[in-house]
C-alpha cells in the first residue's frame, strides 16, 4: 500500500523538496492534495506529474487562472482556507505542513483533529499556539514528526524511554549570513543579502529569520511544546558548518546528536517513511574532508531577536503568539524595504510591550491574538514609532 500523502504548500521549498523525494519513490508514495498561495504556474506543473486529486490555491486571483489553463477534468480545485478541511476529507495517511507563518496553523489544527500524521516544518503554527497542538495530537492519537533539521535530529536520538534522564537539550544554529558582519555594518543590510543562506536554501521569511536569529528563537519555542523540556535546560549554540543538527545530553555525561549534510531532504525522507528509512540522493557527509567542526556561544547583543524568543518563552501565555505575529509582520516590512534590518527587533520589542499578555485556551483566542498583535505592529511601523 503506498502511503497518501497531502501537501500545504508545496510550491514553496520544503513542498519542492518533499516532492522531489515522492518522484523518487513512485512504489511507496502518492500525492493527493497540493496548495499554495498566488504561484498557480508551478502548482499547474505539479499537478502534471504528480496527480493528486485536490488543489487549493489561497489567492483568488491565482485560483481564477489555475481554473482557466487547467485541463485536468478530475481535479477538484478549491479556493480560500475554508477548504483546508476538505482537502482532507479525501483519504490522506500523512500531512506536510509547509506553509509559512501563522497561515499554516489551520491545516495543522485539521489534521490533527481527523487524528492524521502531521510532517511539520511549520514551526510558527506551534509558536503561536503552543501545547493547545501538542494537547490536540495527543487526544486524537496523531503523531507530530518534526520537520525542522534540528527538531528532526532531537527526535530522532531522543530515547523517550530515558525522558526524565535529559539533562540539556543543544540546538545548533548556523548564524546566518551575518555571523562575519559587525553590528555597525548590519545597519544598511538590504533584502537580497539578508536572504543569501550560507548553508541552506530556503524561503524568503525563514531566510530572514535566520539573518536575525528570530528562527533560532522561535526552534526554541518549538522545541519547548515538542519536547516538552523546561526552558532552561534548552541551549542555543552557533556550529558555522551546520553538520550537527542539535544534541541530546543526559545525565550520565553521554550527548547523542545526529549530523548530515545540510539538505532538508534528509529530515523530510525521515518524516514520509516514519518509523522506517529510505534511501535519498543528499551527498553522504565524509567526516576526514570536514576534519573540523566549531561551536560557541550566540552574542545576544548582536541577535536581540533570540533574547526577546527567551524572554516571551518565559512568559508563556499569549507571549510567543505576540512574538511570532509581530516578526511576521516586521520581516515582511523589511523584505518590502519599509523598515530596516534593525528596526526587526525594535518593531517586535514594542509590539510585546505594548500588548497584555493573557491566557490562551483555544484556537479562536491564538487567531484573535495573531491579528490584535498584527494591527500594533502594522501600526507602530505606520507611525515609525520605534
Ligand atoms: N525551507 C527550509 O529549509 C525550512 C527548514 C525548516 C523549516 N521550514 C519551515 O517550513 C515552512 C515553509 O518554509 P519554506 O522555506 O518552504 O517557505 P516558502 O518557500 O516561502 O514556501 C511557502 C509555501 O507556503 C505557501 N503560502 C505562503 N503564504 C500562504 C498563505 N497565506 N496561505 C496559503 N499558502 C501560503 C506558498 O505558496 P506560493 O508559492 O504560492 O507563495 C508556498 O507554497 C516555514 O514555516 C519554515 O519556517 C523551512
Amino acid at each position: 500500500m503506498k502511503k497518501k500523502i497531502t501537501i500545504f504548500g508545496s510550491t514553496g521549498s520544503i513542498g519542492e523538496s518533499t516532492l522531489d523525494i515522492v518522484k523518487n519513490h513512485p512504489d511507496k508514495y502518492e500525492i493527493v492534495g497540493l496548495s499554495a498561495d498566488k504561484n498557480y504556474k508551478k502548482l499547474l506543473e505539479q499537478v502534471r506529474i504528480f496527480n493528486p486529486k485536490i488543489v487549493s490555491l489561497n489567492n483568488k486571483e491565482s485560483f481564477k487562472k489555475f481554473k482557466e489553463l487547467n485541463d485536468n477534468k478530475n481535479l477538484k480545485v478549491t479556493n480560500g482556507t475554508d477548504c483546508y478541511e476538505e482537502i482532507l476529507d479525501f483519504n490522506t495517511d500523512l500531512v506536510m505542513a509547509a506553509i509559512t507563518g501563522s497561515a499554516g496553523l489551520l491545516p495543522v489544527v485539521f489534521a490533527l483533529e481527523k487524528g492524521l500524521s502531521v510532517a511539520l516544518a511549520n514551526k510558527e503554527s506551534l509558536v503561536c499556539s503552543g501545547s493547545l497542538i501538542t494537547s490536540m495530537a495527543k487526544l486524537n492519537n496523531a503523531k507530530i514528526l518534526p520537520v525542522d533539521s534540528e527538531h528532526n535530529a532531537i527526535y530522532q536520538v531522543l530515547d523517550s524511554r530515558n525522558k526524565s534522564k535529559i539533562s540539556r537539550l543543544i540546538l545548533t544554529a548556523s548564524g546566518g549570513p551575518f555571523l562575519n558582519t559587525k553590528l555597525s555594518e548590519l545597519k544598511d543590510i538590504k533584502p537580497e543579502q539578508a536572504i543569501k543562506h550560507p548553508n541552506w536554501s530556503m524561503g524568503k521569511k525563514i531566510s530572514i529569520d535566520s539573518a536575525t536569529m528570530m528562527n533560532k528563537g522561535l526552534e526554541l519555542i518549538e522545541a519547548f511544546f515538542l519536547f516538552n523540556i523546561p526552558e532552561n535546560q534548552i541551549d542555543v549554540v552557533i556550529h558555522p558548518e551546520s553538520i550537527i543538527h542539535s544534541c541530546v545530553e543526559y545525565m550520565d555525561g553521554s550527548m547523542l546528536s545526529q549530523m548530515g549534510q545540510p539538505d532538508m531532504r534528509t529530515p523530510i525522507s525521515y518524516t514520509l517513511a516514519y518509523p522506517e528509512r529510505i534511501p535519498t540522493n543528499v551527498e553522504k557527509l565524509d567526516l576526514c574532508k570536514i576534519q573540523k567542526l566549531t561551536f560557541f556561544k550566540p552574542d545576544l547583543n548582536k541577535y536581540p531577536c533570540l533574547e526577546l524568543a527567551y524572554c516571551s518563552l518565559k512568559l508563556k501565555k499569549s507571549a510567543p503568539t505576540i512574538l511570532n505575529a509581530a516578526n511576521e509582520v516586521a520581516v515582511q516590512a523589511f523584505l518590502d524595504e519599509k523598515i530596516k534590518f534593525l528596526s526587526i527587533p525594535k518593531v517586535v520589542e514594542k509590539t510585546l510591550n505594548k500588548s497584555s499578555i493573557s491566557n490562551i485556551n483555544s484556537i479562536k483566542d491564538v487567531i484573535e491574538i495573531d491579528k490584535e498583535s498584527r494591527n500594533v505592529t502594522e501600526d507602530l511601523i505606520n507611525q515609525g514609532l520605534y
